[in-house]
């Protein structure tokens, strides 16, 4: 979601109002920045990373960095994009322009079918959708809820027929206030709600589903099997890993520290090599508010101080949603919620074959705004790695790896409990290293502020800013190319890069003001995910061509300083140094390297007729050649994100998160109201998707 600074809107808050949610940005996307830490390293950054491409191009390679000497990472400007992989396909389709239009658009040859919008009953006993969405509070927990976001596909058959059956794990990850108050909802001035179906309808539409899906002659529908499955802002949680039962998950709800409530703000997605789901929950602290003294837990992620800057929910007096109010109001944390924050910022683990179980916050792996994770491809005997980015301005990328061995067959989510985490330290050079964030190690000790790991963990931030990890332009979707081992990481934009004091340009953030986003990737030494150093570029700058920028010339600051530096990067006739019109874009996000071999990269930006941007995309990207070409473009307002696919790779899941404003996406049965909703996309002839 592109939303506005934070606090302007609230002004606009009236009793019984009705208005744009985008003006109420406090659990969107762009995260209130909350990270004042100062770790700058780099200066004249642009000698600095030309003269680090010198080096590669003149043949020298790897003498910059005699630990890589014998990885895999060898490559030369000739064999650039030459990897030691062999890929099954490339993109091959037509690219489709950009549009404007309050629909989806495909290439020719490609057909698109829509299932499960928001509000779809997902269990035999759920409430019938009721279109305008009149639907209750308590329908909403059984049915499909709102802002569908990252989601993976897992087939319920072993072979062909696990191409045509499966169970889809959905991410709900934020609501927008008007369409679920069809009649309008109430947040009186002080932030009070006073009509409790309106709360719990808004946390109902939070959360995660479980949905059998199969093909029956030739279209997709829903089954409302016994997998079926809504978890929600209030469904029960199991706390695991080094901060069960710490001092800083003890709540009136759980006083031994072992169980929490509810998953929010569910972004990206990630599936673990043993075939279950994990949610990530990104910006969880704006549900949330605090009128007394906030610990650093809670200031560092941005819980706001005042009821009004959020939805209000912990305004009201029962406890599921007085719990939102963490103000400490009894004698010890046992009788209060001062802790619930404490509960939010975890991957949480879902096993979607398992319908009695209970999800599990992997807390080992780091506390922060998730956006997803991405697992390496796992390796008998080796142990799991996991990427992970941290969505908010200036903020760091994360990696975990298990202590324990991955064994086929037997490996399970105890490998996400016990394990190290590491935060990514990009250098100018090139090369980068992976700082263990370890309580008792890189002067994460007691005496200086981190009393445990559980601290750590709960603190990830406040650690990885102690450690001098490297601020980045808000990183967004991780993946990771199962062929050639690279992982890739979008980081979407950042307005304040360089903006006065604040983030002065670095070799991986190179843009002032980064109004486009870029993708970073990297390798690590010897192609070993748990490798404790890599080496980087950049793969592509989103932005305009390169005429559109020549004709906005000075009437466009944003670019000013900027429109030399992509070229600078990819010398000579590289196209992503300025991208065609057929693959224009900004605001990267969604971010997945399939196994077919596409690289596929989701938006969700801006429009400005003027850059060329209209509504936000999908791209399909070719990471040997650097081929990029729009394959889709959205519904007025939406954004694209989350994308799965079955095991042939011939249908291709898509998510349309929010499409709004003038929008009446995607108007079923004549129905005005839009509403998110799952795309499944076939190629006509049969053939994998984005050929
Ligand atoms: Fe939920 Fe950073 O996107
Ligand atoms: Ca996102
Ligand atoms: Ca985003």
């Amino acid at each position: 979601m592109f939303t506005l600074c934070f606090l302007a809107a609230f002004n606009h808050w009236e009793t019984t109002v009705s208005k744009q949610v985008h003006d109420v940005p406090v659990v969107g996307h762009d995260e209130p920045e909350c990270n004042s830490s100062n770790n700058l390293f780099f200066s004249d950054v642009i000698e600095r990373r030309i003269g680090r491409r010198a080096l590669i191009s003149g043949g020298v390679g790897l003498a910059v960095s005699t630990m890589i000497a014998n990885s895999a990472l060898a490559h030369d400007s000739h064999h650039h994009w030459t990897r030691r992989g062999r890929r099954d396909v490339s993109p091959g389709f037509t690219p489709v322009p950009h549009s404007s239009a309050d629909t989806v658009i495909v290439p020719k040859g490609y057909s698109v079918q829509v299932i499960i919008p928001e509000g779809t009953p997902l269990t035999k006993t759920a409430a019938p959708y009721i279109p305008g969405d009149y639907n209750t509070g308590a329908d909403r927990e059984l049915q499909a809820g709102a802002h569908h976001d990252g989601m993976e596909y897992f087939p319920m058959f072993h072979g062909p027929a696990g191409n045509n059956h499966g169970l889809l794990c959905v991410n709900f990850e934020n609501i927008n206030l008007e369409l679920i108050h069809p009649n309008g909802f109430t947040i009186e001035s002080n932030g009070n709600r006073p009509v409790e179906d309106e709360v719990r309808k808004e946390i109902a539409s939070h959360g995660v589903g479980v949905v059998e899906v199969a093909k029956y002659r030739g279209e997709w529908q829903v089954i409302k099997g016994r997998y079926n499955r809504r978890f929600t802002g209030n469904s029960p949680m199991e706390i695991c890993g080094p901060v069960c039962g710490s001092d800083f998950v003890k709540t009136k709800y759980s006083p031994n520290g072992t169980l929490t409530r509810g998953t929010l703000n569910n972004c990206g997605s990630g599936r673990t090599p043993w075939g279950t789901y994990i949610t990530n929950e990104e910006n969880w602290a704006g549900y949330f508010f605090n009128t007394g003294v906030r610990p650093r837990e809670q200031t560092r992620y941005g819980v706001p101080t005042a009821a009004r800057s959020t939805y209000g929910w912990g305004t009201r007096a029962e406890d599921q949603y007085a719990r939102f109010n963490t103000t400490p109001i009894a004698n010890d944390a046992s009788g209060d919620y001062r802790n619930e924050t404490n509960g939010q910022g975890w991957a949480v683990e879902i096993n979607p074959f398992e319908p009695n179980s209970i999800p599990k916050k992997r807390t080992a792996l780091g506390r922060f705004a998730h956006e997803g994770a991405a697992f390496a491809p796992a390796k008998p005997g080796r142990p799991i790695t996991v990427y992970m980015g941290d969505d908010s301005r200036g903020e760091y990328i994360y990696k975990y790896v298990s202590n324990k061995k991955y064994v086929p067959g037997k490996a399970d989510g105890k490998l996400l409990d016990d394990g190290k985490l590491y935060v990514a330290r990009f250098n100018a050079d090139g090369t980068g290293v992976w700082i263990l964030l370890e309580h008792g190690v890189n002067g994460l000790t007691t005496a200086n502020g981190f009393t445990s790991q559980a601290d750590v963990l709960v603190n990830t931030r406040t650690a990885a800013d102690y450690v001098q990890a490297t601020r980045m332009d808000r990183p967004e979707w991780t993946t990771v190319d199962e062929k050639t081992g690279y992982v890739y990481c979008t980081l979407t934009n950042n307005s304040n890069r360089g903006v006065a004091a604040n983030q002065p340009v670095d070799a991986a953030n190179p843009r002032a003001k980064n109004p486009d986003g870029h993708i970073i990737r990297w390798r690590e030494t010897g192609d070993y995910h748990e490798a404790t150093e890599f080496e980087w570029d950049v793969f592509v700058f989103g932005g305009p061509t390169l005429a559109t920028v020549q004709a906005l010339g000075s009437s466009d600051s944003v670019y000013q300083g900027n429109e030399q530096y992509a070229a600078q990067v990819f010398p000579g006739t590289d196209e992503r140094a300025y991208l065609a019109d057929t693959a224009t874009f900004n605001s990267p996000d969604g971010l997945w390297a399939a196994p077919t071999g596409i690289l596929w990269i989701q938006t969700d930006g801006y429009s400005n007729v003027t850059r060329g941007f209209a509504n936000q995309q999908m791209l399909a990207a070719d990471p040997e050649t650097g081929d990029i070409r729009r394959f889709l473009t959205g519904p007025i307002g939406s954004e694209l994100t989350g994308l799965t696919s079955t095991p042939d790779g011939k249908t291709l899941f898509v998510n349309i998160q929010h499409p709004e404003g003038a929008s009446v996406w995607p108007n079923i049965n004549g129905e005005t109201r839009a509403r998110s909703a799952t795309l499944i996309i076939t190629k006509d002839d049969g053939g994998i998707v984005g050929t």
